[in-house]
């Protein structure tokens, strides 16, 4: 293991079927004027509403709303809900959905009690840290992808410069407690669910393929991927199958908890490209990641390549006496294999599904942030070459 770390995730988390139940006992750690934070309404179709309101009546809160949190949550949403936040003077803050609505309580827990500042210079342009007076949030998640639910990730999107930024906060940000029940992901859209699926698989390769030392947390990341390649398969045929579901869940928690990070430089280039293209776009932030994963990752596999082999071994099952033991060809056809899965599992596999097209090309690269810690550092040409092979 490289380096000095801390490893410290404050979330108390509550999963598996009965997981709601103990929102109850939370309640009573919270102050009494609760803002229930949720998205475009899929938890009032599904009854999650009614029975989160119920729990909150039994308890007494005063219950104030903020809803209509969109896919990709915007800045001048989060200046709606602050007003509305001061004037239900929310003591805490319950988020009930997909990574959207937790990043976003997130963003406002720490922007209720800001003085003179703007939340987006603060946070998301000069990337400060938060106060000290947050507002707390617990969080019930509807949706597996961003593992929102217990990391400090708050992602927000400003269309009129055409930014998606995403701050990660400290641990006093970190959602107070989450609760996971694999069936409320059940009536995920198919198309949310896969984007979900890349989510993960992504924010796993991102810290995975850097470094060149032997680390425990390769080997976790090796497991939390097959297991997830395993389960998308059969949660894609059988939505209802409860042990993929909830494997999946877990997966996602675990792939971006900080826990896999430790002793790891991290690469997050896609990541970088994913929010560019997400903020010229607006599209569902895991097919942003798909979209230019194939040619991001053919690229750069020469300059790490025996942790592509390492991948195509042990995650994908290459047999390397199938391939003359040459890691080369070792390596890509571990790429094959996933660009295979890919497809298998519906992702989408171009930008221009996304719409990127020449026209808007320049906006990406403009928007997209080049980082160093990964096998190769981009040059701009080379991320000119990426989203156009993307095409
Ligand atoms: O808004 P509603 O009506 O609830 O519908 C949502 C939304 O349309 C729907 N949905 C969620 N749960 C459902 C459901 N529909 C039916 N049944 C359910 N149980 O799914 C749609 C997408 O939801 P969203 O929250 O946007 O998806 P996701 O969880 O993928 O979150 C994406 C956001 O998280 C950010 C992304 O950039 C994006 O803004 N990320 C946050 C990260 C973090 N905090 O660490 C890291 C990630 O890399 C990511 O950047
Ligand atoms: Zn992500």
């Amino acid at each position: 293991m490289l380096g000095n770390f801390k490893y410290h995730n404050p979330t108390k988390l509550y999963f598996g079927k009965d997981a709601l139940e103990n929102l109850r006992d939370e309640l009573k750690n919270y102050g009494k004027n609760v803002l229930f934070v949720y998205g475009g309404g899929s938890i009032k179709r599904t009854g999650l509403f009614d029975k989160i309101m119920a729990i909150l009546n039994e308890a007494g809160k005063n219950v104030s709303f903020d809803d209509g949190v969109m896919p990709n949550p915007t800045i001048e949403k989060l200046y709606e809900g602050i007003d509305r936040a001061k004037k239900a003077k929310a003591d805490f803050i319950l988020a009930v959905g997909g990574g959207s609505v937790i990043d976003y309580a997130k963003g406002l827990s720490v922007s209720i009690n800001l003085k003179d500042e703007d939340p987006w210079q603060k946070y998301y342009i000069n990337f400060e840290e938060a106060i000290d007076d947050i507002v707390p949030v617990g969080c019930v998640l509807t949706m597996a992808g961003t593992g929102s639910e217990m990391n400090g990730g708050s992602v927000i999107s400003n269309h009129d410069v055409k930014i998606k930024n995403g701050k990660v906060f400290d641990e006093r940000v970190f959602p107070k407690f989450a609760i996971l029940n694999p069936e409320l992901t059940y009536t995920v859209p198919r198309y949310q669910m896969v984007a979900g699926v890349f989510d993960i698989m992504s924010h796993i390769m991102e810290q995975y393929f850097s470094g060149d030392d032997d680390n425990t947390s390769d080997y976790i990341m090796e497991g939390l991927m097959r297991s997830l390649i395993h389960s998308s398969k059969i949660a894609v045929k059988n939505p209802t199958d409860y042990e993929a579901r909830s494997n999946i869940m877990w997966t996602a928690t675990w792939a971006l908890n900080t826990l896999v990070a430790k002793g790891k430089s991290q690469d997050w280039e896609v990541h970088m490209i994913g929010q560019a293209i997400g903020a010229v776009t607006n599209a569902t932030h895991g097919m942003t990641l798909s979209s230019v994963s194939i040619p991001y990752y053919k690229h750069i596999m020469p300059y790490g390549l025996l942790k592509f082999r390492r991948f195509a071994e042990v995650v994908w099952n290459v047999e390397p006496y199938r391939f003359n033991n040459d890691t080369r060809q070792i390596a890509e056809e571990g790429l094959r294999r996933m660009s295979d899965w890919m497809k298998e599992i519906g992702l989408v596999m171009n930008i221009s599904e996304l719409g990127v097209n020449e026209s808007n090309i320049d906006d990406v690269i403009k928007a997209t942030f080049l980082l160093d810690d990964g096998y190769k550092q981009l040059t701009e040409d080379e991320l000119r070459a990426i989203l156009v092979a993307s095409m």
